[in-house]
């Protein structure tokens, strides 16, 4: 992988890694990166970061939530976006672009067009810039001025710099695809290598986090205009640890800004108020809000396509894509309950590797079979199965990770957090949560998770993170997750009997093929797609719901000729058949509870 960084920004990826000592068991994975050193603008110096994707000895300092978002937004403030030819010089773009400052890291990628992110150190250099920059003359389309942090980088002599041009080192953004996933894994030798190579494949690079901080940022230098001390802030999977290259950009515009400039001084004879605009209620202040930005996005700024105002949603919200990063993305505003929960899931993920792996792979797996998908309706969220992962870690003899009222205990002042009456405190300080005893390898976890929810007594009982514990469900929908912050909520109210009994079906199959699988590879030749690679590929039922709709569209004279070849092939048929009962006879023996 071409990782193009600066040097100290590498020395600050990887001291991420420190304070904490957390034992864990198995492999260990080395990661090739290439670090482009700006200063000398010179050839790219191969260098190594260590990271780990299970149990082995390695020392964590890992940074608090709120520390790592304020540095990334800081990082973002002082970066630019400039669309560049595919054919540049490297060298001479970059002493370009040291005229208005240093820069302190860079890095080309993929999306419509060919991109550089660079970071400034100073935010001074970009006002520099945009001073130095010219409106485009176009004399056959009327256009609104507007200036951003988005550039286009013009060539002025292209034939001059002929013999330097060159392609730029661009990486790529998106994941690759499911088919070239189950070849990568099946060459894999054991189980928990295929679990790590699948989560570090998928994971978000450094780079595309970058990018994501830098939309926020890009969005917030607009929404300032309106709002004064306002933020935008990512969440969701863009940054709770379990995000996936090519998921969608979650954006909080934070307005809370403008109003902690309130004081309370009473020592003074008067004090002054600003003259504010009355609504009937805080989601109506929500829509509008909202609305404003979406109006804006829509007619003024260059790159945001598609925009929809989904205002009328239990969480309104704006929906657009930006091009220069190739991201779908989504707004919204007064929904704190929301980044409470991102803090929640990056903590979880940061206490112990198995986390982040089991729930990428269980993400995969579930998407894969299409128990998940990108188009809302009763299928089950990403967030539940995050839920459900969590809950079965909770569950182990030995607990992998602590549940919602234990870091609640571990909390003190600092953390206590309310909004909205619902208590959302829960300890931030990684280090005061003692490390699990639990030493299951992620081979095993992975089929006791389908063995888990194959026997879960869904008609009867509640996930509930919080306590640890299933719990009598307080309503009839089919799946109930308890909201870990909204407790009379159920996060998975949309899903329908359908779609639950498809994930413990493919549950059950699951647990199935992992037993006949094992955790090793059986045989080293040829290519083979075993253990986690079968159970990517499309299941049984997958195949049987297939092929019934390939029947439909089918025409009749097709299914008379098709049913009279069955009747002929009856005898073989019936052979198959006992075929088949033998082998479900072999599946692992469930437990029921
Ligand atoms: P992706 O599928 O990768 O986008 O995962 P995601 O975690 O970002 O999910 P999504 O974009 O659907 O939602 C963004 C965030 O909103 C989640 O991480 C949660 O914090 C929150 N969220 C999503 N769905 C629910 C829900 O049903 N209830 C509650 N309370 N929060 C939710
Ligand atoms: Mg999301």
């Amino acid at each position: 992988m071409r990782l193009s960084i600066s040097v100290p920004a590498v020395m600050a990826t990887s001291l991420r890694f420190g304070r904490i000592v957390r034992t864990t068991g198995c492999v260990s994975f080395l990661r090739s990166v290439y670090v482009r050193n700006h200063s000398s603008v010179g050839p790219a110096v191969q260098t190594e970061i260590t990271s780990s994707c299970s149990q082995s000895e390695i020392n964590r300092e890992i940074k608090s939530f709120a520390e790592l978002q304020n540095e990334r937004r800081e990082q973002a403030e002082r970066s630019v976006l400039l669309s560049c030819p595919r054919k540049v010089s490297e060298k001479l773009l970059l002493k370009y672009l040291a005229k208005y400052g240093d820069i302190n890291s860079y890095f080309f990628y993929e999306s419509f067009d060919v991109c550089a992110v660079v970071e400034f150190s100073q935010k001074n250099s970009i006002a520099m810039l945009q001073d130095g920059t010219v409106m485009p003359a176009s004399k056959h389309e009327s256009c609104i001025p507007f200036k951003s942090r988005v550039f286009t980088l013009k060539m002025n002599n292209p034939d001059d710099q002929a013999n330097t041009r060159q392609s730029l080192p661009y990486l790529k953004q998106s994941a690759i695809s499911i088919n070239e996933l189950v070849e990568r894994i099946s060459a894999e030798t054991t189980l928990d290598q295929q679990i790590c190579t699948l989560t570090k494949t998928y994971e978000l690079t450094e780079e595309n986090v970058r990018l994501r901080f830098l939309v926020c940022s890009l969005l917030q230098d607009i929404a300032i205009q309106y709002f004064p001390n306002c933020s935008v802030k990512p969440f969701g999977s863009s940054v709770n640890g379990f995000g996936k290259l090519g998921c969608d950009l979650d954006m909080f515009l934070d307005l809370d800004g403008i109003k902690e400039q309130n004081s309370d001084n009473t020592s003074e004879p008067f004090s002054v108020e600003y003259h504010l605009k009355r609504v009937p209620s805080e989601r109506a202040a929500t829509q509008n809000v909202l609305s404003l930005v979406g109006d804006c996005l829509d007619r003024f700024v260059p790159g945001c396509v598609g925009v929809q105002k989904i205002l009328n949603a239990r969480c309104p919200l704006v929906r657009f894509s930006h091009q220069p990063s190739g991201f779908q993305c989504d707004v919204t505003a007064n929904n704190r309950i929301a980044m409470k929960s991102t803090e929640l899931l990056y903590l979880y993920g940061s206490l112990d590797v198995r986390v982040r792996a089991l729930v990428f792979t269980v993400r995969t797996w579930a998407r894969a079979h299409g128990i998940t998908s990108s188009i809302p309706g009763a299928w089950i969220t990403n967030f539940s199965l995050t839920m459900m992962v969590i809950f079965f870690l909770q569950k182990r003899r030995h607990p992998i990770i602590p549940t919602l009222d234990q870091l609640k205990a571990l909390a003190d002042a600092k953390d206590k957090h309310i909004i909205d009456g619902n208590d959302c405190t829960f300890v931030r300080d990684i280090n005061k949560i003692s490390v699990s005893e639990n030493t299951e390898t992620l081979g095993q976890l992975l089929q006791e998770f389908f063995e888990f929810y194959g026997n879960f007594a869904f008609q009867k009982m509640s996930i509930n993170i919080r306590k640890g514990k299933e719990q009598t469900k307080p309503e009839v929908s089919p799946l109930h997750i308890q909201n870990p912050f909204e407790q009379t909520l159920n996060v998975s109210k949309n899903v329908n009997q359908t779609q639950l009994e498809r994930f413990v079906s493919l549950a059950r199959d699951g647990a199935w093929i992992l037993q006949q699988e094992g955790m090793t590879k059986a045989s080293v030749l040829g290519y083979h797609p075993w253990g986690l690679a079968a159970l990517l590929l499309p299941s049984a039922s997958d195949t049987g719901n297939k092929a019934k709709k390939r029947r439909r569209r089918e025409g009749a004279s097709e299914r008379i000729k098709s049913l009279l070849e069955s009747l002929k092939n009856s005898k073989s048929d019936v052979k198959n058949d006992a075929t088949s009962e033998s082998s479900i006879g072999k599946r692992p023996s469930l437990r029921t509870k």
